[in-house]
């Protein structure tokens, strides 16, 4: 039997079972006498899993690099167990946390407000800071409206499931965020994943796949944080249009990041921010804050106050963080120097770490940069290293990436200098050398 038939087969299976189940003809399914219990969590295989991992870190002796504590620390340091070390795992892109104004404004708001709005925006939350904020944002990209949600992850799951349904399609990168692939599953919708930035894989889909659906949801990032590379803007938009797709764009790692004035990609790549349905950003990295946000239509945000999960069940954002964002935008638009000096530093860093002989992988060389270590334990290993000479980059490893393709991530800032990316970059590779 065919896939084909095998599908039909079970179909009729399933048919069979559900009309028996309403005749109450089905064959009653004999109670099991012996004592059913969940799991203790330990015996989960989330559990396992990590003792696993934790196991291969102690029997190749390198230390778990997770979760550590950091003291007080100032972008692009930070001080972990007494030690200040220069810093490559923030996405403090534009150093603005910390920034006087950005903590004036969130301390101001405080004072205002307390720390909380104490209710969910449709039911009282609401205040004066979330829609100035909201107003900045849709200036920015130039669009009806925008909506901040509390958490940018809450801001893709709930979007996403929000606006698509089963009977639509939604065709995604194959390296999509974990927030977009959560928000496609909880749609219902079908959801197809095409390859990384490869948009003959792209058509494809869609040509086989348009007709059968009513709405086509295309999600890409402006940035991809673990590979550092963008997709083509222009193409994509030609395609959307072509088969009439909303396309939908997440900039958490290019808001601050790329175009001359860290605009996104859609300064990037000279396209009319208009051309693109839903834009989508979060505040906890270029904006030195925390939550998400959607701009676009009026009747998209419409949809989204009345019908997103994460809006209208969760709690209004807290005033100190709408303050911070706030300001962190204006300086972020005031201070375009900042933008060229982290564009500066993503150039510099790509082309010392090809002269080094480093693999990069795809990376174009912006905030984000991997360095390629093959698997978890040449991953362990080096950043340990790296960390006893100084240098602050954390492992990307599986599941997070292919289990060969484990890579140290450089995150790197308008604050780095120069020479501090050459000379992490020099013991990088005399580490990656020897492991
Ligand atoms: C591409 C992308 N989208 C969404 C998010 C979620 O944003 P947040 O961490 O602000 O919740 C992240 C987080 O790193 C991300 O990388």
């Amino acid at each position: 039997m065919g896939l084909a038939g095998a599908a039909m087969a079970q179909d009729a299976a399933v048919l069979c079972r559900s009309w028996r189940d309403r005749l109450s003809l089905a064959p009653r399914r004999r109670a099991s006498t012996a004592p059913r219990r969940s799991q203790s969590f330990d015996e989960l295989t989330a559990y396992t899993g990590i003792q696993k991992h934790r196991a291969i870190a102690a029997r190749f002796q390198f230390s778990d690099p997770f979760y550590q504590c950091h003291a007080p620390s100032r972008t692009p340091y930070i001080v972990v167990e007494g030690r200040t070390l220069l810093n490559f795992s923030a996405y403090d892109y534009l150093g603005l946390n910390g920034h006087p104004a950005v903590s004036a404004a969130a301390q101001a708001a405080i004072a205002q407000y307390g720390t909380s709005v104490s209710a969910s925006r449709i039911v009282a939350g609401e205040i004066d800071l979330h829609r100035e904020l909201e107003a900045a944002l849709s200036a920015h990209y130039r669009t009806e409206a925008a909506l901040t949600f509390v958490s940018g992850h809450a801001t893709n799951v709930s979007t996403i499931a929000a606006l698509t349904e089963p009977g639509d399609l939604i065709l995604h990168d194959e390296l999509s965020h974990n927030s977009i692939l959560v928000g496609a599953k909880l749609s219902g919708a079908r959801v197809l994943a095409f390859r990384h930035n490869d948009l003959t894989s792209l058509q494809r889909l869609l040509e086989r796949e348009r007709a059968h659906h009513k709405n086509v949801l295309i999600v890409v990032e402006g940035l991809y944080s673990m590979d550092g590379d963008m997709p083509d803007l222009r193409a994509l938009i030609d395609l959307k249009r072509r088969y009439g797709a909303w396309l939908m764009v997440d900039e958490a790692h290019a808001f601050g990041v790329l175009g001359h004035t860290g605009h996104g990609i859609a300064e990037a790549a000279g396209v009319d921010p208009g051309e693109v349905d839903i834009w989508m950003g979060t505040l906890s990295k270029a904006l030195a804050a925390c939550g998400g946000y959607i701009c676009g239509a009026e009747a998209l945000i419409e949809v989204l106050r009345f019908r997103a999960s994460g809006q209208v069940y969760s709690v209004g954002m807290s005033p100190p963080l709408a303050a911070a964002a706030l300001a962190a935008l204006k300086i972020a638009r005031a201070e375009p120097e900042r933008v060229a000096r982290l564009q500066a530093n993503g150039r510099l860093f790509l082309s010392e770490a090809r002269r080094l002989g480093l693999d990069t992988a795809t990376c174009q060389g912006y905030a984000i940069c991997p360095v390629m270590v093959g698997d978890i334990v040449s991953a362990g290993r080096v950043t340990d290293r790296m960390l006893a000479r100084g240098i602050y980059v954390l492992p990307i490893i599986y599941p997070a990436v292919p289990l060969k393709a484990a890579r140290l991530r450089f995150f790197l800032t308008s604050e780095h200098t120069p020479e501090q990316i050459c000379e992490a970059l020099r013991i990088t590779a005399e580490e990656v050398k020897a492991s």
